[in-house]
């Protein structure tokens, strides 16, 4: 039996991770789930949101899924997201959007894939009070992490058909450091021949999205741009309720889902399970487990065409509900 370490989380967390663990119990796949907790929850207890034990676990079993936690606003901690992926070296964040069945949205030909580069840029953390009056963030921006994020892009373009790999940045203003990356894809794109190439400033970009999302296919920008952009693109898809997401590096993989533990709906059996339900499906293909993964996808689009959702769908389903309905299928 496979350990996959489950981090679930705080806010919804609970809520939604206890929702997916039982739909992969009722697909009939058995897993081992090595359970950790962190954020604001441990910190009483163990002094830091992100205790040792949950990067050893990780470490141990290579993958995990995680449920959203809360990162306290200004001083304090740092981000336990931030951290696990500068710890873990998980460089490449991965966003697929696609269109869902009867989840009714401006646009239904959507159909994007967002890298965003997880490590650097103004998210090194690498700020200074320089007075009072004055604070300073340095956005790091560096070729290894750059070539290495436009290569994953292309490498996912070819293994999964796509046609074009388009790079954003805002390199007439940033001519150093968005510049870099912009070079940095220039280069990469010479090794890949068959995929279309595209370069964008991220302005340009946000009005395209929301005027034609489906002349963009595969998507590479700087951590910052990627952040923003890829709640963009799950606004075109029904909303963070439905947004998966991966980080992955070379070693380890982390499956979660773009939005935050929701501490306006917590504890209400109203969270929408979706997001991380694609992110465990997305994790169960990454370790070989199809027959499962197109099993669950299956039940849970079949439970979304008979128009059965939870409310940030407009639907009149609570958790728990909507989770038996998906369970029912399988
Ligand atoms: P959020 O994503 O938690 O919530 C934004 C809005 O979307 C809220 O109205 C919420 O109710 C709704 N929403 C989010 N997920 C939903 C779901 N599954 N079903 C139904 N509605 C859903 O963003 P917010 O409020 O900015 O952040 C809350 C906390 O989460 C913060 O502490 C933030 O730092 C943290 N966060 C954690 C992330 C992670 O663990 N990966 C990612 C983003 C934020």
């Amino acid at each position: 039996m496979r350990t996959i370490t489950l981090i679930n989380g705080d806010g919804i967390g609970p809520e939604i991770s206890d929702a997916v663990v039982k739909i992969i119990e009722a697909s009939g796949l058995k897993i081992d789930w090595d359970i950790q907790t962190a954020g604001e929850d441990v910190i009483a207890a163990e002094g830091t949101p992100l205790p040792k034990r949950v990067l050893d676990s990780i470490r141990e079993n290579k993958v995990a899924l995680k449920a959203p936690v809360t990162t306290p606003i200004g001083k304090g901690f740092r981000s336990v997201n931030v951290q696990l992926r500068k710890e873990l070296d998980l460089y490449a964040n991965l966003r697929p959007c696609k269109n869902l069945p009867s989840v009714k949205t401006r646009f239904d030909n959507v159909d994007i894939v967002v890298v965003r580069e997880n490590t650097e840029d103004l998210y090194a953390g690498i700020e200074r009070q320089v007075d009072s009056d004055t604070a300073e963030s340095i956005k790091l921006i560096t070729r290894k992490a750059s070539e290495r994020i436009c290569r994953f892009a292309f490498d996912y373009a070819v293994k999964n058909n796509r046609k074009e790999v388009c790079v954003v940045t805002k390199a007439n203003i940033m001519k150093l450091s968005d510049g870099l990356f912009l070079d940095s894809y220039r280069k990469v794109a010479e090794d890949y021949r068959d995929i279309q190439k595209k370069e964008i400033l991220v302005d340009n970009l946000c009005m395209q999205l929301v005027q034609n999302p489906e002349k963009f296919d595969v998507l590479v920008l700087p951590n910052l741009y990627g952040d923003i952009v890829s709640d963009l693109t799950a606004g075109l898809i029904g909303g963070l309720g439905v947004a998966q997401g991966a980080n992955i590096g070379l070693d380890y993989a982390v499956f979660e889902p773009v939005h935050g533990s929701a501490p306006d709906i917590k504890g209400q059996n109203k969270a929408n399970p979706t997001a991380l339900l694609l992110s465990a499906i997305e994790m169960l293909k990454y370790i070989g487990e199809y027959k499962y993964a197109e099993r669950i996808e299956k039940a849970l689009f079949d439970t979304l065409r008979e128009g059965i959702c939870t409310s940030d769908l407009g639907g009149t389903y609570s958790t728990t509900e909507f989770t038996g309905k998906i369970i029912e299928k399988l």
